[in-house]
């Protein structure tokens, strides 16, 4: 596996593969990998000749009150999981690589990025399009894989990639969890002890609104309030939000008539997780 830092390297090496009639399949990540990267990564083996993971903390989609300083990093372990997992080749930029001094495009979308995450994170879709679409133009992948724990920016990138007109198929995989429910992510790093055993009211409050669903209410805000009742048993949680969203625009819906995605953001002490379910992959 190559790990490598400029972007003419990549499109050398890229090329390289095309020349061999080779495909390719993207994992654009932030690092810090963990079993979910692991299962996009394996997506991607399975469907692709060639595989590339990014490893490249955004400085773009995080607002100046964020987490950018303090997000986890450890790229020596990120190598050593990728390539247990047969990836090809790591493109880990330095930002200078990425954002010249004088960088002024912009990625922006309007109404996706506008209701859940994007509230209380106004900035932070436009940073995730802008880097996503540079990744896309650098990489040229066949296939690009992300998770379904961010179920909002796989809509976006969905979203993006029609409307630019990108040839490349965007796949969404699933969420991978602990064995007791709480999804992987690279921000359970930050939660102590207690914090971690209380983090996992999200899953449990998720799976209190599956049942509701399952046993027939389609009454959105009877689930809603029935997961946040739950939530809200929890002391050191405090709700950021619980939606019920049409799963392709994003938009709040009354009525489960439709695919849906329920989403929740959850403050555990100062630490803001998310988790959530499809309704077509429940019923
Ligand atoms: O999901 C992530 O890790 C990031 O938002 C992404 C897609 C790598 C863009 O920086």
């Amino acid at each position: 596996m190559k790990t490598v830092k400029t972007i003419t390297e990549v499109r050398e090496q890229v090329r390289q593969w095309r020349k061999e009639g080779l495909t390719v399949g993207f994992v654009p990540t932030m690092g810090y990998l963990h079993e979910g990267h692991a299962s996009l990564i394996d997506n991607s083996k399975r469907d692709n000749d060639r595989t590339v993971i990014s490893v490249f903390v955004n400085p773009m989609q995080f607002a100046p009150t964020e987490d950018l300083e303090s997000y986890p990093r450890d790229i020596e372990h990120d190598k050593a999981l990728a390539e247990s997992h047969g990836c090809d080749m790591i493109f880990n930029p330095e930002p200078e690589e990425m954002y010249s001094e004088n960088f002024s495009s912009f990625v922006d979308m309007t109404v996706l990025t506008e209701n859940l995450c994007g509230i209380s994170r106004p900035i932070h879709f436009r940073g995730v399009c802008t880097v996503v679409n540079k990744l896309f133009n650098i990489v040229k992948p066949d296939k690009a894989y992300f998770g379904k724990k961010d179920a909002q920016q796989l809509a976006v990138i969905r979203h993006m990639v029609n409307d630019l007109n990108m040839d490349i198929e965007v796949i969404g995989c699933p969420i991978v969890r602990e064995n007791d429910g709480l999804a992987k992510s690279s921000r359970n790093t930050y939660l102590n002890g207690e914090e971690r055993q209380s983090a996992l009211i999200l899953s449990q409050a998720l799976e209190f609104g599956k049942a509701l669903i399952k046993s027939g209410e389609k009454n959105t805000a009877e689930i809603i309030s029935a997961i946040e009742n739950k939530i809200k048993t929890q002391p050191l949680a405090r709700i950021d939000y619980v939606k019920i969203v049409d799963s392709e625009t994003m938009q709040d819906i009354a009525t489960l008539d439709r695919n849906a995605l329920c989403a929740i953001a959850v403050y555990i002490g100062r630490t803001r997780l998310i988790d959530n379910f499809f309704t077509e992959d429940i019923l």
